[in-house]
């Protein structure tokens, strides 16, 4: 895999013509993080609506030492995501003698600021930053040790599995245990489902900070790709989708129109969207059918007095054991 600037444009815009070009055209929501668009994800986190992030940390304040207690001494912290957050500061503040911390990032610059944090913060920590895409697969050979840790520990706070449909979620999680390995364990926050009125509430909030995220993107295909578009043609819209469990992005034309891109025209009645992100809500229980599925058991799970969010401490199942062969 190249990570090289002309790739990534490349990458870009096949994505962006493949997503259009579907029955319901659709962009993956990673597009929505750029520089600008991780800016504004920073502030939604911060409006009343969303409360995701404030449920997230309350978890961290209130439970950071059972965390501590069940991951033990001597880990490996691996975090899925460049953490320089105060929840990744808490976690390996509460940590007894913990062995190393590696964040797994494919932005260089986040990942450097990152490990510039960490290593002030923590001087007695290695810390071991990996720059790759986590929903790829990750070599164990990267992640080794010499001495080895006592156990690895996956760190995917902030509910971004959220973003995956089940299956990728389960393939996800299964790739997750096989990093853990036999004597380790996985850290993940988990949003739940509740009432759809505070749902769309948090993916559309007044101040219009995440109308002004998901738009974001038409920005970047008119800046970055060279697209032809009116940016007022669209609007934005939270929409839940009771069947799937998710709360959609939607980007909907207000009147017929168009995009051209790369000599390609994409015409939109209006009503017709363009599906930008997915955030699936889970109960307790159809995450633990899920990690399940992926070779994962619960130990713990801890919710804020809300219900509104869950952080869970999944360790390997046992492998089933072969039919006795004759
Ligand atoms: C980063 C996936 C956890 O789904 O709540 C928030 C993304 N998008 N508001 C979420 C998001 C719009 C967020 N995750």
């Amino acid at each position: 895999m190249s990570n090289s600037p002309v790739d990534q444009h490349a990458a870009f815009l096949a994505d962006v013509l493949k997503g259009l070009s579907s029955p319901q055209p659709s962009i993956p929501c990673k597009y929505l993080y750029d520089a600008t668009g991780s800016e504004l994800f920073e502030q939604i986190c911060k409006t009343p609506e969303y409360y995701v992030t404030r449920a997230d940390l309350a978890l961290h304040e209130a439970h950071v030492a059972e965390f501590a207690n069940l991951i033990g001494p001597g880990a490996h912290i691996i975090e899925f995501g460049a953490g320089s957050g105060i929840k990744t500061r808490k976690l390996l503040a509460s940590l007894e003698t913990p062995r190393a911390y590696t964040p797994i990032e494919i932005s260089a610059a986040a990942l450097a600021a990152s490990t510039r944090d960490l290593s002030r913060a923590f001087p007695e920590i290695e810390i071991r930053p990996l720059q790759a895409d986590y929903t790829q697969l990750i070599r164990a050979k990267d992640l080794a040790l010499d001495p080895p840790a006592q156990r690895k520990i996956v760190y995917f706070p902030g509910s971004t599995i959220s973003n995956f449909t089940h299956s990728e979620a389960q393939t996800f999680l299964k790739r997750m245990r096989r990093i853990a390995g036999r004597d380790g364990g996985v850290l993940i926050g988990v949003d739940l489902v509740k009432q759809q009125k505070r749902l769309l509430a948090a993916y559309d909030d007044a101040a219009g900070i995440t109308a002004a995220f998901n738009l974001n993107l038409l920005d970047r295909l008119a800046r970055e790709l060279d697209a032809a578009l009116n940016r007022e043609d669209f609007a934005h819209e939270a929409r839940y989708n009771s069947d799937k469990r998710r709360v959609e992005m939607h980007l909907v034309a207000r009147r017929d129109t168009q995009i051209e891109l790369a000599g390609q025209e994409f015409t939109f009645s209006a009503g017709q969207s363009i599906h930008t992100e997915n955030s699936h809500k889970y109960s307790v229980r159809d995450f633990r059918q899920l990690a399940e599925s992926a070779g994962l058991k619960i130990q713990s799970t801890w919710k804020d007095p809300e219900g509104l969010f869950s952080m869970h401490f999944l360790r390997p199942m046992a492998p089933a054991r072969r039919a006795p062969t004759q």
